[in-house]
């Protein structure tokens, strides 16, 4: 099993990339940015990218992002350090997140997760010695039906128990091909996952059971008692019923018309000025 950032313990990557890494970060960063009206708007899939070529969100990524942008380090580190799919230190091959969230945690996720740990020898955040596993307690994936849950790399691996997680994990660090309940019929590396958060698909998308018989239950017995939605009020797009007037300022649902209030608080002009300022440094 190999580490995928190729770096020894100890030892961390270098503060820039080499010329041929630059160029293709570059290339591919330019299709990320064109996808939004804005270039700063890109941050989110180009920390994806970089945490695809580093195995996370390095010094070097945050450095390169902040560049392509025209963003502050501190601002793209504000962004990295404030979701947990960006990691801060290099994150094993593969990603095991055992929910323990309500749901999962009563139906056997707090057991899974204490074994497994146990097994590993690691904790939240921990990676494997090997590299090959990065352990994580993860909230709800909305996959209750299927509890108690546990993904690899955010693949489902569904209605889990003590003993079939354990052998989940053995598998992957022992390199044996491990398949999906649903969804893709494989799992790819954490830099290959990443690398398709950052908006390159891999083909694997439309592979395996999407929807299995737990989640279609509901439809289906819809379905058979002759159970239906209400009809939309004519002209709306929603059940939620029209309002008769504007709100007046003041008023219930007034809030987008309010004024300032506080120095934390932006008024409608306000944001629609910074708006125009953001606007023009772009162009
Ligand atoms: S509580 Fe685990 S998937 Fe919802």
């Amino acid at each position: 099993m190999s580490i995928e950032t190729g770096r020894g313990p100890g030892q961390r990557h270098s503060t820039s990339y080499d010329a041929e890494t630059h160029a293709r970060l570059t290339a591919d960063s330019d299709v990320i940015v064109a996808r939004y009206p804005q270039a700063r708007s890109a941050l989110l899939p180009m920390l994806h990218l970089v945490q695809s070529e580093d195995g996370y969100v390095s010094p070097r990524g945050i450095a390169f992002c902040a560049a392509h942008l025209g963003l502050s380090t501190a601002e793209v580190s504000a962004v990295a350090t404030f979701y947990t799919q960006y990691k801060r230190h290099p994150n094993g091959t593969y990603t095991v997140g055992v929910c323990t969230n309500t749901l999962c945690a009563i139906m056997g996720g707090d057991a899974i997760w204490e074994d497994l740990s146990d097994h590993l020898g690691v904790g939240h955040d921990e990676t494997t010695d090997d590299g090959a596993i990065t352990l994580e307690r993860i909230e709800c994936n909305a996959a209750c039906d299927y509890a108690p849950v546990v993904m690899v790399n955010w693949e489902f691996f569904d209605n889990q128990t003590p003993d079939s997680a354990r052998q989940l994990a053995d598998d992957l660090a022992a390199g044996r091909p491990v398949v999906p309940t649903r969804g893709a019929s494989s799992v790819c590396t954490f830099t290959e996952m990443s690398r398709v958060l950052a908006g390159f698909g891999d083909g694997r998308a439309d592979e395996g059971v999407g929807a299995g018989v737990p989640t279609l239950r509901g439809v289906e017995l819809a379905r058979a008692e002759g159970w239906t939605a209400p009809e939309f009020p004519q002209g709306t797009t929603s059940a939620a019923p029209a309002a008769a007037t504007e709100p007046r300022v003041g008023d219930e649902q007034s809030s987008a018309e309010r004024p300032a209030t506080t120095p934390a608080d932006v008024s409608p002009a306000a944001e629609q000025q910074k708006q125009s300022t953001d606007d023009a440094k772009e162009s």
